[in-house]
């Protein structure tokens, strides 16, 4: 069969080889509207991370809560009014959001490259920036800074191959997670004014990632992250203020974007009470959520786990007491999650179903008891039986896959004669 030739789509999750990556879009929709609904609330503007589905599709409801608003002929603006642009982690994202602009348009205008900027790199945000603007005049491609020499590479691309070109950057502040990102005192600010003072960069906003929000699971402890980051921030702003006043520029601070949060953090931040003109916030996983999420508590319930790895019963071992199933580290990867475990399994979620995902490798994973001693209920896993599985992360799991297979049910259940309403094709590469 050629390969533009139209696949058939499996008819229900049972057709599915395993392992399959499945997504509820019933779930990923209400996650959707759940934050676009928050940023409404505070009076701000959703730039959201596409990095954990990679797909139009996904960043379509990540800016529309709705589906059905898909382009229905009506002259109104299917995009939800506080949607500002999108976060992406690799340029093929980049590309798949711009091939999707000359019929979306809005915020697929206005697209962060969210992962520092290399020099390697220049040529293929020049050509995207030049494509986009051909879309719409408006259209604008950011890039990350945190140092000054991404400045200088820059000024470097722009003298020998395009010398009416202007890069659009984001400054990224490290405001405790302490991955990446300048300080937020002199040190930053003399970054800042690098890229305010360069001829061919324009500071468009300010960043900064909570990634530290993963590691707590309390509401006051989620809000104490978004109130220090805030705070650092607005100080931050103070300081660049203070040192562009005696400099008389016509810098407009009035107009910086300033983009914050994660999504452990992204219901904490307390929009109401600061003074940020163009706040926004930028989480991403929420779209999916995962074990991790369901430990910070910011993913309301297991039904909430959009994204799922569909596996099979492959072993039963009565000597050792375990199950088998083939889905192991390609499918969902070896990150942790904080309570223990490598995944979980549908239906038997909580700790008194009795049984663990104790131990994978490659391609399967082990189920046993959770106690020693304890009874593996064979019956329930016979050989060649279906389950979906929790992942830890699931940026991480949907990333082992070349396509999604979308179903939309309610019940959450994922039960095998689901019946599969699309498939998702994700962004590969960098
Ligand atoms: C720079 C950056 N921004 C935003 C996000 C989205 O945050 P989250 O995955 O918590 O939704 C990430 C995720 O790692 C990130 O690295």
């Amino acid at each position: 069969m050629s390969s533009d030739e139209p696949q058939e789509l499996p008819q229900t999750l049972a057709d599915l080889s395993t392992p399959a990556f499945v997504i509820n879009r019933h779930a990923f929709a209400e996650n959707c509207r759940a934050v676009l609904k928050q940023v409404a609330l505070g009076g701000i503007r959703l730039r959201p991370h596409i990095k954990t589905h990679k797909t139009v599709e996904g960043a379509f409801l990540q800016v529309c809560g709705n589906e059905t608003n898909n382009d229905n002929g009506k002259s109104t603006s299917p995009f939800d009014e506080n949607a500002s642009g999108f976060v992406t982690s690799t340029l093929p994202e980049i590309e798949l959001l711009v091939d999707a602009a000359p019929k979306l348009k809005g915020p697929f205008l206005d697209i962060l490259y969210g992962v520092g900027i290399s020099e390697s790199k220049l040529s293929r945000i020049h050509a995207l920036q030049t494509k986009l603007s051909k879309i719409d005049d408006s259209g604008k491609i950011h890039v990350m800074v945190d140092h000054p020499s991404q400045v200088e590479w820059m000024e470097q691309f722009c003298r020998n191959v395009s010398k009416s070109f202007q890069f659009s950057a984001f400054l990224k502040l490290d405001t405790g997670y302490h991955r990446a990102g300048t300080t937020c005192d002199a040190r930053g600010v003399d970054v800042a004014m690098k890229i305010i003072q360069s001829p061919h960069v324009t500071l468009f906003g300010l960043y900064s990632h909570c990634g530290h929000a993963y590691d707590v699971n309390t509401p006051e402890d989620l809000k104490d992250i978004a109130v220090t980051d805030m705070k650092l921030i607005t100080g931050f702003m103070d300081l660049l203020r203070e040192r562009l006043e005696p400099m008389d520029t016509d810098f407009p601070m009035e107009k910086l974007v300033v983009s914050v949060g994660s999504t452990p953090s992204a219901f904490s931040h307390d929009t109401g009470s600061v003074s940020v003109p163009n706040l926004e916030l930028h989480p991403g996983n929420y779209t999916l959520y995962d074990r991790q999420q369901l430990w910070t508590g910011v993913c309301p319930s297991t039904n909430h786990v959009a994204g799922r790895v569909l596996s099979r019963v492959i072993g039963h071992y009565l000597d050792r007491n375990t199950v088998l199933l083939d889905a192991g580290a390609t499918a969902l990867t070896k990150d942790g999650a904080p309570q223990g475990g490598v995944c979980q399994i549908t239906g038997y979620e909580d700790e008194s179903s009795g049984i663990v995902c104790h131990k994978m490798s490659q391609e399967v994973v082990q189920i046993k008891p959770s106690t020693e001693g304890g009874t593996m209920p064979y019956d329930q896993f016979p050989l060649g039986k279906l389950v979906t599985l929790l992942p830890n992360h699931s940026c991480l799991a949907a990333a082992c896959f070349d396509t999604y297979y979308i179903i939309d049910d309610p019940s959450c259940q994922f039960k095998s004669d689901q019946p599969i309403v699309d498939q998702w094709i994700p962004a590969k590469g960098w």
